[in-house]
């Protein structure tokens, strides 16, 4: 597990859009997994600049969201393929065609998970999945008690959740209780896995990721048992953590080394 605590968001997303741009000049038909949520955003805004400064081609790429909420229509300003369209996709080139959501409708929901996973799998699997954590330790919308084996379904959302959400809607609007995502075995199968995390909110999560024991309580800690994850965290989500001095060295060793 890589550890970068950041001087600021704004460094964090350097890095990341800089990781992804990398591996995209190495694999121009790269599969994403991507995460919805205030913390990627400025990931996006820089790889939409690098496409409209740049010229940096999004044409064979292929996406994966992380989740969906059950109940909102596509262009519910809440949902998170309109959140796509409105933070990512309107300023790439990307094939309408090779993006890609947890199913939330239709009559029969496992089948549709269980093809969403197969389609993950025709991809040729996520080679970069992108996440963010919650207050309460999910990732994507597995919250605590998440099996660590999981597969995409259909899951409750966690009271912690609804009110770390509920500021998005308005007084007496309905707030949607469901969603599908994808299951932690299915995380753990990207190639590579990136974790951002912002605020002081965030640090018991972060800490219990990184440092605590494996329990699906915390479902990111899930992630100590895959080989390529790096979280980039700004100073208040890593304010928890006991070994920050010594992440600090490792960071200082990997860019004296030649790392990026
Ligand atoms: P946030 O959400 O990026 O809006 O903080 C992250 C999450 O709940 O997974």
């Amino acid at each position: 597990m890589r550890v970068i605590e950041c001087q600021s968001t704004d460094e964090a997303a350097d890095l990341v859009a800089h990781e992804i741009l990398a591996a995209l000049a190495d694999k121009p038909d790269l599969v994403l997994g991507l995460a919805t949520g205030s913390t990627p955003i400025g990931v996006y805004e820089r790889l939409i600049a690098a496409h409209r400064e740049r010229g940096v081609s999004f044409a064979r790429v292929t996406t994966f969201n992380l989740d969906e909420y059950v109940g909102l229509a596509a262009d519910h300003p809440q949902s998170y393929r309109h959140f796509m369209r409105e933070n990512l996709f309107h300023g790439l080139d990307v094939d309408p065609a090779n993006i890609h959501f947890p199913p939330v409708d239709g009559d029969d929901l496992p089948a549709a998970c269980a093809a969403y996973e197969q389609a993950i799998r025709d991809a040729g699997g996520i080679d970069i999945q992108i996440l963010g954590i919650g207050s309460n330790g999910h990732i994507g919308f597995n919250e605590p008690t998440s099996s660590l084996a999981s597969r995409t379904r259909l899951k409750t959302l966690a009271d912690k959740t609804l009110s770390d959400n509920a500021r998005f809607y308005a007084e007496g609007e309905e707030q949607p209780q469901l969603a599908t995502t994808m299951g932690i075995g299915t995380i753990l199968d990207a190639k590579r896995i990136i974790l951002q995390s912002f605020g002081h909110k965030k640090a018991q999560a972060v800490r219990e990721a990184v440092e605590g024991a494996v329990s699906s309580f915390w479902p990111a800690s899930a992630l100590q048992m895959h080989p390529s994850v790096t979280f980039y965290l700004d100073r208040d989500s890593a304010s928890r953590l006991t070994m920050r001095d010594y992440y600090r060295r490792v960071r200082e060793n990997e860019l004296r080394l030649g790392g990026h």
